[in-house]
């Protein structure tokens, strides 16, 4: 058997005539944190309220424990939740906002102040149990939030999408309180972001989604290092993509032609024919820049001269648009202590065959 504490078997949601999720198969594994990632619209709340019990399916089963629970209302199935706009009860003091959640469960008073004085320190904000929520920083109410969604020992925690409304620093923060506090407590978390730092980040596994449809799941680099299509690696990452043809193996490396007649090599072969046509990607990441004339170590394959088209300082990076002598573009992000190029500057790009993914053509 699995160690899968969610599970979802071809699960189905239409409102009216929307199909919002797609069949969907999912199996989330005690214990780890794993992120629905996709664009606005894709399903993914739909699914987390799915999950909650605060959406029927139209069709499929879902699981937790092993116990199908279609039928089983919210306040039965143990589940944490925090959402976008966490919604502190404003005139209630912290202790009864972090409370709240254990009121209509069988809890001794006694038990109840030790619980949420329990919380409150998990989440490192012991003490401020008299005090009211707009007393609180933003950054604050969010962890005041955490700490009610754990206070009642869930199975599993839902969090949609619950840094969204934070600025960007403070939301860094509090990625790494919530990995921190998740792998503390072991609790299993199914996370909702259309933030592909945010999922890379954070998460054991990943599963990418598009209009209701579940596209690659993976771990971080996986999904990233290895998309399985053109929406993934698109959504994942700055990538630049030609369309391609294979032309055979040369040297143990898999030998294609981009559609301006310029041979590229690649390290990922998985066996297809001759003739094939594909979509070449790259990072931009992973590509090299030096100066026109500059030895690259180590590589005979996959150089190009170019120019410096347009630079754009991006602070602890550099983005680089380089025209090639064909007229193709090419995006290089450099990340260095110096970004010493300029417009109009002769470089030479190389591309590692190990960085040059293949798959399939977009139609
Ligand atoms: N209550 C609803 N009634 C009708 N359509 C809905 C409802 N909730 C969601 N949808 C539609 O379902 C699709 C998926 O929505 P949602 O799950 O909210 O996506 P996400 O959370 O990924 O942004 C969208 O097309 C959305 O408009
Ligand atoms: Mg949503």
């Amino acid at each position: 058997m699995n160690n899968s504490i969610v599970q979802l078997r071809n699960v189905v949601k239409r409102f009216d005539d929307v199909l919002a999720v797609e069949k969907m198969d999912l199996d989330i594994e005690e214990g780890t944190l794993v992120t629905l990632l996709g664009p606005s619209g894709c399903g993914k709340t739909t699914i987390l309220r799915m999950i909650a019990g605060l959406e029927d399916c139209s069709e499929g089963d879902i699981y937790i424990k092993g116990k199908r629970v279609n039928d089983v209302p919210v306040h039965k199935r143990n589940l944490g939740m925090i959402f976008q706009d966490y919604a502190l009860f404003p005139h209630k003091t912290i202790y009864d906002n972090v409370a709240f959640g254990l009121k209509y469960r069988d809890v001794s008073k006694a038990e109840i102040k030790k619980r949420v004085t329990r919380a409150l320190e998990t989440v490192r904000l012991p003490g401020v149990e008299f005090r009211k929520p707009a007393q609180l920083s933003g950054g604050q109410q969010q962890r005041i939030a955490l700490a009610r969604a754990i206070v009642i020992e869930p199975d599993v925690l839902l969090m949609d999408e619950p840094l969204s409304a934070l600025d960007e620093n403070l939301r860094e923060e509090m990625r790494q309180e919530v990995d921190n506090l998740q792998s503390e407590l072991g609790i299993t978390t199914i996370f909702v972001t259309h933030d592909q730092r945010e999922a890379l980040s954070m998460s054991d596994n990943i599963i990418v989604m598009k209009d209701g449809l579940k596209q690659q799941e993976g771990g971080p680099e996986e999904v990233y290092d290895a998309p399985v299509n053109h929406f993934v690696a698109d959504f994942l990452g700055h990538c630049n993509f030609y369309a391609c043809r294979i032309l055979g193996r040369e040297n143990g490396l898999l030998k294609v032609e981009v559609a301006d007649g310029k041979t590229l090599y690649s390290e990922h072969d998985e066996g297809w024919d001759v003739g094939k046509e594909l979509e070449l990607l790259v990072r931009a990441q992973k590509i090299e820049v030096v100066a026109r004339g500059d030895t690259i170590p180590d590589t005979e394959v996959n150089i190009f001269d170019g120019i410096v088209k347009s630079r754009m300082y991006m602070g602890g990076e550099a983005w680089y648009f380089v025209e090639l002598q064909d007229g193709t573009v090419v995006h290089a992000i450099s990340i260095s202590r110096e970004f010493p190029f300029r417009d109009k500057d002769a470089v030479t790009l190389h591309i590692p065959p190990r960085h040059c993914r293949l798959i399939p053509k977009e139609t």
